[in-house]
């Protein structure tokens, strides 16, 4: 038997990919750029053994077995893996030397959030992404991350994002089979480490439209996506991609915030019109802008972003985020202990984040904006900053037991 187990992180899209041109192979009819963010903070951890033993592929998923057979991109991802790993063993051979003929092995998979999947977090992209790296690696596979992010693609578009770590494009390609779509690091972690993100969890009941399903009714309906596939992303890649290199925070900041905001555009475009805002994250928008407002410079402290739900992702460098995270936290005031746990302990005691916040000095703030939300708004921030991609860990580190059984 050989164990392999893995972490994945997640990413949080700049210019954000919406829309597909092949269903099947997960083509996009746009480009995409987006941020890694720490897997000290969230990430998802998957464990992958093959043995001869093995009667049948299993799946356990957040402490359920599902069953595999059923998850088409999976399966895919399982294929792709398991050929490129057959190619392994064929040229071995004819070196008349032998691999383990892991290829034709059945496997067991447990993977497993660090976050609740309640939260509405992205997990797809870090699921997937952790899962095809694992089989990567469990398989000695040579590849390299781009191509293995060919095949995370096929799982779940935005998951070929999270094999690299730091600034990651995913090029869209132009290919029928989609050989050139895959992601490209833009610049490593590294680079520019004072970028850092805070995740505003906004509670939200309700279950939305799936990113899956909205972006094909978007594709199907709406002509404003059409205008931002051909005019604005192009553009915007372009400018977002010098931005970082430059660590030019004004211009990656601004793009940031008007791509979220196209993207929730078309989304409102889209007939009939898919809402993934609700009042609490328009009223977080607009005290970013506020905020940014307060600057005495003219200069953007603080950029806001929003998937295909309710949270706001909000970019800043390091030395705004306590004052930002103060802002939210009067705000959008926690009702649980686990509201906002420090992980890089920029305060002394939660006296310090419940303190009145006063952008000192700063007359153009107006305290009015909005009004103090009711508690629990926001159920939870997680402070985060951009990191490296998936990590490798000891067998220790195990979901799976020496019976190949989830622990
Ligand atoms: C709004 O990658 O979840 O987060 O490819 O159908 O699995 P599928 O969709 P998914 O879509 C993510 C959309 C987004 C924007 C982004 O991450 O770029």
């Amino acid at each position: 038997m050989k164990t392999v187990t893995c972490t994945a992180p997640v990413n949080i899209a700049v210019i954000k990919y919406w829309g597909k041109r092949d269903t099947g192979l997960i083509l996009p009819t746009n480009d995409s750029l987006s941020v890694t963010l720490s897997q000290d903070i969230l990430h998802s951890k998957t464990t992958i053994s093959a043995a001869k033993e093995y009667s049948h592929d299993r799946l356990w998923l957040n402490g359920k077995e599902e069953d595999i057979t059923k998850n088409k991109r999976m399966h895919n991802c399982f294929r792709e893996t398991r050929a490129l790993r057959q190619q392994l063993e064929q040229d071995a051979a004819q070196r008349g030397e032998t691999l383990e003929p892991l290829s034709s092995y059945h496997v067991h998979v447990c993977s497993e959030n660090n976050f609740p999947t309640a939260a509405g977090l992205a997990s797809s992209a870090s699921g997937l992404a952790a899962l095809v790296f694992t089989l990567a690696k469990l398989f000695d596979l040579t590849n390299n991350m781009s191509e293995l992010s060919r095949i995370a693609r096929q799982g779940s578009g935005s998951a070929c994002r999270s094999l690299f770590g730091g600034f990651v494009a995913w090029e869209m390609g132009s290919k029928d089979d989609g050989s050139d779509s895959l992601a490209v690091q833009v610049a490593p972690e590294t680079h520019w480490p004072e970028l850092e993100a805070l995740i505003c969890v906004v509670s939200d009941e309700k279950k939305g439209t799936s990113s899956t399903e909205g972006m094909q009714h978007t594709v199907n309906t709406s002509p404003l996506l059409q205008h931002r596939i051909k005019e604005v992303v192009p553009v915007r890649m372009a400018e977002m991609k010098k931005a970082i290199h430059e660590r030019d925070f004004q211009t990656f900041a601004a793009l940031t915030m008007k791509d979220s905001n196209q993207f929730h555009a078309v989304c409102l475009d889209t007939y009939p019109p898919i809402f993934y805002l609700n009042d609490t994250s328009r009223a977080i928008m607009k005290i970013v802008h506020e905020y940014n407002a307060t600057s005495p410079d003219g200069k953007l402290k603080a950029a806001y972003t929003y998937d295909a739900g309710p949270n706001a992702v909000i970019y800043a460098p390091k030395e705004n985020m306590r004052e930002i995270i103060q802002l939210i936290a009067h705000y959008f005031p926690g009702s649980a202990d686990n509201y906002f746990v420090d992980p890089y302990k920029l305060f002394t005691s939660t006296q310090d984040l419940v303190s009145d916040f006063k952008p000192a000095g700063h007359a153009a703030f107006n305290e009015n904006s909005i009004p103090v939300f009711p508690a629990g708004s926001v159920s939870r921030l997680l402070h985060t900053k951009t990191d490296d991609g998936p990590r490798v860990l000891g067998q220790e580190e195990s979901l799976l037991n020496e019976q190949g059984l989830p622990k």
